[in-house]
């Protein structure tokens, strides 16, 4: 079972032809309601490939968080643990999309910053008990370091995604066996520039693995040793939820395969997610995923060193 602790959101998702400057004004072209957040996100995302998902979070008492918690169960995840709060309301994210596929999104945490340690204290033997639990940065820190530091030392396989980038100071790096920035979350994390370098150092401070998610370059696993896993080509509309596709997957793969073979399974994943608009509705099938797979031959994975 895969337990997912993070955030839902509504992303009010305007296109655009070019994401504004400070002080600019643009014309959108649409505005979208699309159901989101990355907690959520990854938890649809690995129940559409196929693994029983516990999703645990809070949402308030309105229409948004009805609906967001109507769409984790359409998708099979078990959201028993949901709590609905009065006092704030559901998150919500405020997106631009330009026509490259490109994006820019403010974060209004609402009932995800009330995810607190209390919480996770209540919900605790439940996520001590999943072979993966898979975490973000939308709801506050503290939360994280409390879960972290009480999990037993092997299990589950905690997959960390340090998103929106914020400070690792505080938690206990030496229980997260997968951290997954993309590069710019890396640089900010370590204030190192090289990929290789900075996962390097997150390394040497006790984190088991880094996974660097980079676009359409793939991903990079820095471990022992330094691999690039390269992605397949598509057609990219909207990049909104496509690492929260990766993570998802990798949760999902992770208990199944190699690492390299997992981090490739992850990259169609996001892949495909950019394919598509909104970030729920663009979350691939496992049918989906395992064609791409099939499509595009396994190029053997080496280990060329990145250059960052
Ligand atoms: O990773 C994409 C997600 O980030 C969006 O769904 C939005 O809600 C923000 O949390």
């Amino acid at each position: 079972m895969i337990a997912v602790l993070g955030s839902a959101n509504m992303d009010l998702v305007t296109e655009v032809a070019r994401i504004p400057r400070p002080g600019e004004t643009v014309a959108g072209e649409s505005l979208r309601y699309y159901p989101g957040g990355k907690g959520a996100n990854q938890a649809i995302a690995a129940a559409r490939l196929g693994s029983a998902v516990a999703f645990f979070g809070k949402v308030g008492r309105d229409p948004f968080g009805d609906r967001l918690i109507q769409g984790l169960r359409a998708d099979g995840v078990d959201v028993s643990a949901v709590a609905r709060v009065e006092e704030f309301p559901t998150g919500t994210a405020s997106i631009w999309v330009e026509r490259t596929g490109e994006n820019a999104i403010a974060c209004v945490p609402g009932a995800n910053g009330a995810v607190d340690a209390a919480y996770a204290a209540r919900i605790f033997d439940r996520i001590a008990v999943a072979d993966v639990l898979l975490l973000q940065f939308e709801i506050p820190l503290a939360t994280i370091a409390f879960v972290l530091e009480r999990l037993p030392k092997e299990r589950p396989i905690v997959i960390l995604d340090p998103a929106p980038a914020q400070s690792l100071s505080g938690l206990p790096l030496d229980r997260i066996d997968i951290l997954t920035p993309n590069r710019t979350e890396l640089s900010i994390l370590t204030g190192i520039d090289g990929l290789e370098p900075a996962a390097r150092r997150l390394l040497s401070l006790g984190v088991r693995g880094v996974v660097c998610k980079a676009g359409d370059q793939g991903a990079y696993w820095i471990g022992e040793t330094t691999t690039h896993v390269p992605t397949m080509a598509v057609e990219v509309v909207d990049s909104t939820a496509a690492g929260d596709a990766f993570n998802g997957a990798l949760g999902c793969a992770v208990t199944e395969r190699s690492i390299l073979e997992a981090i490739r399974f992850a990259n169609a994943a996001g892949a495909l997610a950019t394919t598509k608009h909104g970030a729920q509705p663009s979350l691939p099938r496992r049918s989906e995923v395992d064609r791409l797979l099939a499509a595009v031959p396994s190029r053997p994975v080496g280990s060329p060193r990145s250059r960052g």
